[in-house]
């Protein structure tokens, strides 16, 4: 999979790109490219955003910016490359980011994500330019970097070979291994601890009915409530 990200902060990803499983992807064949905004405008001093018409708190990211920006990285109209390429802008209020979006995401053999940054963008860009908009929650981060961050962790996490083992991203919260449901509970060493107890079907060695329990206990969960 290729993954680009448009930003102007490409320095905010060194971080994430030395987390394992991103390391991992990586090795395979798998890229991740960062264009900055602000190499390919058209205009003066580096000036990606402007004033919003009609008035207003903020600077909101150029159209005319955003579609230079696609066009020295695609060599194509913009407009059209949104047929081609799933070109996906980071914003509050898009479609919330889930696990089905996840794997929907993961089976594409390339992304783009657009950051935008200060008021957002001009509508245009997510009108014309852009496939569709994706928000990692409601609620408003100061830029898109950690959202696509979000993005590009939880689908490189799904790519064959970016886990060390398999089959952590098959059987957990929200997979179709877990019918949805968030997973069960683990537990580790010490068995023993200030009287809290470990299940005792978990040491029991008996494969069937450790599966069965397991299955029992995330049909059993359900999303939490509100935090007491
Ligand atoms: C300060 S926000 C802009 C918020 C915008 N004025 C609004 O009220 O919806 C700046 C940028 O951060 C990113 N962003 C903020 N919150 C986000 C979220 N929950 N999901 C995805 N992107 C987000 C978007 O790229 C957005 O353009």
């Amino acid at each position: 999979m290729e993954i680009d990200v448009f930003t102007l902060f490409p320095g905010a990803f060194a971080w994430f790109e030395a987390q394992r499983h991103v390391a991992n992807a990586l090795s395979l064949g798998h890229a991740l490219a960062y264009v900055n905004y602000r190499d390919h405008t058209p205009l003066g001093a580096g000036q990606v955003d402007d004033a919003p018409f009609g008035g207003g708190a903020g600077m909101v990211l150029r159209v005319d910016v955003v579609e230079a920006a696609l066009r020295a990285r695609y060599r194509v109209d913009p407009v059209e490359l949104r047929g081609r390429r799933r070109v996906l802008a980071l914003t509050p209020g898009g479609r919330l980011l889930d696990d089905a979006l996840v794997d929907e995401l993961a089976r594409e053999p390339a992304l783009t994500l657009l950051c935008g940054r200060y008021e957002g963008f001009d509508q245009r860009i997510l009108d014309h330019l852009t496939s569709g908009e994706v928000s990692i929650g409601r609620y408003v981060l100061a830029g898109g970097e950690l959202a696509a961050m979000v993005v590009c962790d939880a689908v490189l996490r799904k790519l064959p070979g970016a886990l060390g083992d398999e089959r952590s991203a098959l059987e957990e919260s929200f997979s179709e291994a877990l019918d949805g449901a968030p997973e069960y509970p683990h537990y580790t060493r010490p068995a023993q601890y200030r009287g809290w107890p470990v299940p005792e079907v978990l040491l029991s060695g008996h494969h069937a009915r450790i599966r069965e329990w397991r299955l029992e206990q995330a049909r059993a969960r359900t999303p939490p409530g509100p935090l007491p």
